[in-house]
């Protein structure tokens, strides 16, 4: 993007440690709604389409540098990385993320935190139009908030934004200041490049402040300002994980209100937890206690839950899925899933087709109208169309070494308590009997039955398990018949 001619390019710090949060992870790794904080920052950015896009790095810098590649793979974007060996201060980590930047290059640099994670795009659109229309040097995003402590503060003279005093440099008077900085900022590139070099350690941190950069603007006769941002969740960053759960909250219950607004019902909103990239169609009901994590898409008109967790499902319209979990699995138009279902990666239910209770799926297509209605394992199974599998079937796909797939036809109605040992085929149209052991193909239209005939052997309980109470039972039974006998 250019700004009346000017190039943007854009650096988010996430080189900080995040001690706080008591981590093996570093704490740009850690999620809010499916996506890191590193990501949220990224993609507020990103979605303005600068120039350049610098993240820098300290802290967990290979798994971080690492997870920055993919996601500009996965977003499109490019993501520049520069390492900040040293935590210096924000002003070192911005030099920096300079240094990654073409020696000539002019324009504007906005300049957010990677542990910012609510942080949104209007917000820095925003602040990039106060930015120019003032034709300021510096414009620092602001917020008044009820609790300022530890924030650095925004003093003004008579109105005008005179600098930032951080917290532990600042007396009485400016600890009194409800209007804290951001650390959210735009700047004139030339101006912020050589105002970095004008920075000192003389603070009570003895760090590079990134935020002097106003003052010494100033002091050169150029204009700063702060925007003061309405919504201060906006400006809330991660230290610890109390701060990582508030906030994935707060930004859970945005997500949710997204999808009321857009035509979604839910019985307990509050209870309801939805993923960035989680889409809910028109109508659907969402009933208490559901989370739709990772790419899960709900077709218009679908129920979902109550007590379900669904990772990247994709459910078709109309269709219902109750107390459910399921992670990578496709649920066609019109079908129904649960209670108590077990959904594994590689599911996939045709349309009108129903998995039951207690039926757990893998690796398997069930093709349109197909129930599995109770009590099953499929696993490495392609079934056809309107066939029904009994209650209890187990698809025995692993013989220890290696996974077989079982093939069932379309119309086919397999009996109660089958055991498939595959690789197995059985044929459209084909029927089995209860119990059957299908180690065989079973041709179209063949009844499949296996074992023996049954055989009673009477009298087996009295000699082999005599004095038991069920050798009594027998017995009792047994003396009660005799005597029907006899009336
Ligand atoms: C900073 C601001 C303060 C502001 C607050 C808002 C400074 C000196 N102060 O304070 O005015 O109110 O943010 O949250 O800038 N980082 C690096 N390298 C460093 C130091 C920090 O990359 O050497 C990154 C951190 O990963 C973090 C961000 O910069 O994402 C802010 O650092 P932090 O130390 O938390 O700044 P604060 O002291 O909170
Ligand atoms: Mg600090």
């Amino acid at each position: 993007m250019t700004l009346a001619g000017r190039e943007l390019s854009t650096i988010v710090l996430a080189a900080g440690e995040g001690t706080r949060m008591r981590s093996r992870i570093p704490k740009m790794l850690h999620r809010i709604a499916g996506r890191t904080l590193v990501e949220h920052a990224v993609r507020a950015v990103a979605a303005l389409s600068p120039g350049h896009l610098v993240a820098v790095t300290g802290h967990g810098r290979e798994e971080v540098g690492a997870h920055l590649t993919e996601l500009g793979e996965r977003i499109g974007a490019r993501v520049e990385t520069a390492v900040q060996e040293q935590q210096l201060g924000t002003g070192h980590a911005v030099a920096c993320g300079l240094a990654a930047l073409p020696e000539d290059l002019t324009g504007t640099v906005v300049v957010t935190y990677g542990d910012v994670p609510l942080l949104d795009t209007a917000t820095i659109e925003e602040l990039l139009t106060e930015h120019t229309e003032r034709g300021n040097a510096v414009t620092a995003l602001s917020a008044v908030v009820p609790d300022p402590t530890g924030y650095g503060r925004i003093v003004r003279e008579s109105g005008a934004v005179t600098g930032i005093v951080e917290h532990k440099d600042a007396n009485a008077e400016q600890r009194g200041i409800q209007e804290i900085n951001a650390g959210v900022y735009a700047f004139d590139l030339a101006l912020l490049r050589w105002a970095l070099g004008q920075l000192s350690t003389e603070n009570v941190q003895g760090e590079l402040y990134l935020p002097d950069v106003l003052s010494i603007a100033r002091a050169q006769g150029r204009s700063v300002g702060a925007l003061v941002c309405a919504d201060p969740w906006q400006v809330e960053g991660v230290n610890d994980r109390a701060q990582l759960a508030t906030l994935g909250a707060e930004y859970n219950r945005r997500l949710v209100r997204t999808a009321l607004l857009g035509g979604v019902t839910m019985t307990d909103p509050s209870t309801v937890w939805l993923d960035a990239e989680a889409e809910l169609g028109r109508d659907v009901l969402v009933e208490p206690n559901v989370q739709l994590r990772g790419r899960t898409v709900v077709g218009e008109g679908a129920t979902v839950g109550p007590d379900t967790t669904l990772n990247s499902v994709r459910i078709g319209a109309g269709a219902s899925v109750v107390r459910t979990h399921g992670t990578d699995a496709v649920i066609g138009d019109g079908a129904e899933v649960g209670p108590f279902a077990y959904l594994r990666p590689g599911s996939e239910l045709g349309e009108q087709g129903k998995i039951g209770a207690y039926v757990e799926v893998k690796d398997s297509s069930i093709g349109a109208g197909t129930k599995v209605p109770h009590l099953s394992y499929i696993g490495g199974a392609t079934i056809g169309e309107h066939s029904n599998i009994g209650a209890a079937s187990v698809m025995a796909n692993y013989d220890g070494t290696n996974k077989h797939r079982t093939v069932v036809g379309s119309h086919v109605r397999m009996g109660s308590d089958n055991m498939y040992v595959a690789p197995v085929t059985v044929g459209d149209g084909a029927y089995s009997g209860a119990g059957a052991v299908i180690r065989e193909d079973v041709p179209p239209g063949a009844l499949a039955v296996s074992g023996g005939p049954q055989r009673n052997i009477e009298g087996w309980v009295a000699k082999k398990r005599p004095g038991t109470a069920a050798a009594k039972a027998a017995e009792a039974a047994q003396a009660s018949a005799d005597s029907n006998d006899q009336e």
